[in-house]
C-alpha cells in the first residue's frame, strides 16, 4: 500500500473527526484537525478582547498572528489529541459555544486562512496523514489521493451536538440555539469568499445522517484500500 494523503470535508458537526480520527488509528497515520486551529486563533482573539458580536479589531490579530502558536499533544491517559494555544491546553476552551458562534468569522479573514494552512500544508508535506476540515481537499491538498465529503441533515448535525454537550455536562443548552449555530456556520461557510466550503470535483459523498459508527468507518477504510492500491 502506497502512503497517500486523505482530506476529509464537510459541514459542521458531521462527524468528520470522529471518522478522521478512527481511520488515522486503524491505518496508523496521523490524524490533523484543521478546524481546532481556526478555533485556537479565534479563541485567542476572544482572550484579547478583539472579536465581539459585530466586529473584530483586524488590525490588531493580522499584527500579532506570528505570536499565535498552535500545536498538539497527546492525553497520557485517554490516548486523546489536544490542541494548545502557546503551551496550554485549550482542547475544551476552543469547542465553547462562544468559539463556536465566532469561529467562523476569524476563519473568514484571508490572512488567517493562509497563515493556517500554510502550517497544514507543513504538516502534511511526507503524507500518511488523515485531515479534516472544509477546504482540504480543494485547498490545502488539491492533490490528495482520496477526498472525501461529508454531510447530514442540519437536525441531525444539531442534535449530536446537544447530546455531545449534554453528556459533559454543560449547563443551559438549547437545541433551538444549536440547530440556528449550525445552519448560520453552513451559511457563512458556503458563502465567505476565500475558500468557501465546497466539494472537490473528484471527491466522493458520503451522508452519515442515517448510519451507524461502524458502517461509516468500514465505508471509509473501503475507499482507503482502493486509494492506496491504486
Ligand atoms: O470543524 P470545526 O467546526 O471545528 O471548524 C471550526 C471553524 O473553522 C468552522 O467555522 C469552519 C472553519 N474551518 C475552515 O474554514 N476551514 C477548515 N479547513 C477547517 C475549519
Amino acid at each position: 500500500m502506497k502512503k497517500i494523503t486523505i482530506a476529509i470535508d464537510g459541514f459542521s458537526s458531521c462527524g468528520k473527526s470522529t471518522m478522521a480520527k478512527a481511520l488515522a488509528k486503524r491505518i496508523g497515520y496521523i490524524y490533523i484537525d484543521s478546524g481546532a486551529m481556526y478555533r485556537a486563533v479565534c479563541l485567542y482573539a476572544i482572550n484579547h478582547g478583539w472579536i465581539d458580536e459585530d466586529s473584530i479589531e483586524e488590525e490588531a490579530l493580522k499584527g500579532h498572528l506570528e505570536d499565535i502558536k498552535i500545536s498538539f499533544t497527546i492525553d497520557p491517559e485517554s490516548g486523546k489529541q489536544l490542541t494548545c494555544l502557546n503551551g496550554e491546553v485549550v482542547e475544551d476552551k476552543i469547542r465553547s459555544m462562544e468559539v463556536s458562534s465566532k469561529v467562523s468569522r476569524i476563519s473568514a479573514l484571508p490572512y488567517v486562512r493562509q497563515a493556517i494552512t500554510d502550517q497544514l500544508q507543513a504538516m502534511g508535506k511526507e503524507k500518511g496523514i488523515v485531515m479534516d476540515g472544509r477546504d482540504i481537499g480543494t485547498t490545502v491538498f488539491p492533490d490528495a489521493e482520496l477526498k472525501v465529503f461529508l454531510t447530514a441533515s442540519a437536525e441531525i448535525r444539531a442534535q449530536r451536538r446537544y447530546d455531545e454537550m449534554k453528556a459533559k455536562g454543560e449547563e443551559g443548552i438549547d437545541y433551538d440555539e444549536i440547530l440556528r449555530n449550525v445552519k448560520e456556520r453552513d451559511h457563512l461557510d458556503m458563502t465567505r469568499e476565500v475558500s468557501p466550503l465546497r466539494q472537490a470535483p473528484d471527491a466522493v459523498v458520503l451522508d452519515n445522517s442515517h448510519l451507524t459508527y461502524e458502517e461509516q468507518d468500514a465505508w471509509l477504510l473501503d475507499q482507503y484500500m482502493q486509494a492506496a492500491s491504486e
